[in-house]
């Protein structure tokens, strides 16, 4: 029987109980090295003439299964799993690009993402530009002729705007330019960026793949074979390898991905509706709100609006900072696509690293806050949000 279904393939794709002694779930192989029976055998190993595992490094039972399953729910023909989302950002650019070489971003990434970038620039001379991606001829006015990648978020941590992957997509293919697309705020249940002509998805896995809190790693999916063979040797040579633990954890995070970012889904709804009448909120940047500039293109390319938001405080850092003090459920923690409802103020702590200036540019303000929905029950989200603006308002008038 062909699996065909999203849903089915989170729970079956890479895995066949019959070859693992019956077992349902997908052992775990926690060991560093494989034994051969013979020197011979061995050297043929090495040689690559037998497809076997030689060392946990260069590849592992496990994380396999993993990788099978994530290059399905992409679909790619391969994926590759990383010790981190940053180990895999950093292993993609590295083997799109050479000395001389120039990378297009879009105008608002991941803070470490930037500070990759930065360390690229300033040590080896590899020059990027930051474009808004809002339009062709912006895109085509800022490539230049050693533009070898172009790299977009979208939604855009953590302004939330949408980019359009088709629109960047079709520049991108008249220039010969590799198109990267971090995918972490989506996860392949609510986007699929290769089906739209991107080359490569990446994620940190740390999200919504675990969904649990309790692993850091990395997916990078290829549209074809030959990228992620030039990224196999990097990932063996810098050796940001993920832990058979991790593969095995995600492996069953990857099971609920889709109940899961349902529910998210749908208590944001609910939660944005909340903050968007509350006096003490500005705006609130949600690309699942019909209201908001972003949700025609959002509606294009993503299911549902997603699990994460951002929005403002009317009033000054240190109300934003005392709001969220004054919250009793939600944690205050960097993160998201986790089972509990996190809140994290951008400016100070995940783009902290981006200079003001830029971060401003970027539409970072002081006043913003990012929030992650959890799977609690919406009326209990809402009412700590209530709760904590009823006493950081009290505070502010006293
Ligand atoms: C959009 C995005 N990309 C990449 C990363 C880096 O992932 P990790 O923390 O797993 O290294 C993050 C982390 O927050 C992220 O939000």
């Amino acid at each position: 029987m062909k699996k065909n279904q999203f849903d089915t393939k989170l729970i079956h794709e890479g895995y066949k109980t019959s070859e693992y002694h019956g077992s349902l779930t997908p052992p775990l192989f926690h060991t560093s090295t494989y034994t051969f029976p013979t020197a011979q055998h061995g050297e043929q190993s090495f040689a690559g003439e037998r497809d076997d595992f030689i060392y946990s490094r260069l590849g592992n039972p496990t994380v396999q299964i993993l990788e099978e399953r994530m290059a399905a729910l992409e679909e790619g023909e391969v994926a590759l799993a990383f010790g981190s989302g940053m180990a895999a950002v950093s292993a993609t650019i590295f083997s799109l690009i050479s000395t001389g070489d120039h990378i297009l971003c879009s105008k608002g990434i991941y803070g470490c993402t930037y500070g990759f970038l930065e360390m690229l620039e300033n040590k080896f001379g590899i020059e990027h530009n930051f474009c808004e991606m809002d339009t062709e001829e912006e895109i085509q006015n800022l490539i230049q002729e050693n533009t070898k990648v172009i790299f977009i978020e979208t939604p855009i941590n953590p302004t939330m705007k949408v980019i359009d992957i088709e629109m960047v997509v079709e520049v991108a293919k008249k220039n010969n330019i590799t198109v990267v697309v971090d995918n972490t705020f989506c996860s392949p249940y609510l986007q699929k960026p290769l089906t739209q002509g991107c080359d490569i998805v990446l994620h940190s896995a740390t999200k919504y793949i675990s969904g649990h809190g309790d692993v850091v790693a990395g997916i990078v999916v290829c549209k074809a074979k030959e990228l992620a063979d030039r990224m196999i040797p990097i990932r063996k040579d810098i050796g940001a390898i993920m832990s058979p633990f991790d593969a095995w954890l995600l492996l069953r995070g990857l099971k609920t991905l889709a109940v899961r970012m349902d529910r998210q889904c749908e208590n944001a709804k609910k939660v944005v509706s909340f903050l968007q009448s509350h006096p003490m909120v500005k705006e609130v940047f949600y690309p699942g709100d019909f209201k908001s500039q972003n949700y025609f293109i959002a509606s294009k390319q993503m299911k549902k609006g997603g699990g994460v938001f951002a929005f403002t405080i009317d009033g000054t850092k240190k109300d934003t900072q005392e709001f969220i003090n004054h919250l009793e459920m939600i944690k205050i923690a960097v993160s998201l696509g986790d089972t509990e409802t996190l809140v994290q103020h951008p400016a100070t702590m995940t783009h902290a690293v981006v200079p003001k200036e830029l971060r401003e540019k970027m539409g970072i303000t002081d006043n913003m806050l990012r929030m992650s929905v959890g799977l609690e029950a919406w009326e209990d989200i809402v009412a700590d949000l209530q709760q904590a603006l009823i006493k950081s308002n009290s505070n502010t008038v006293c």
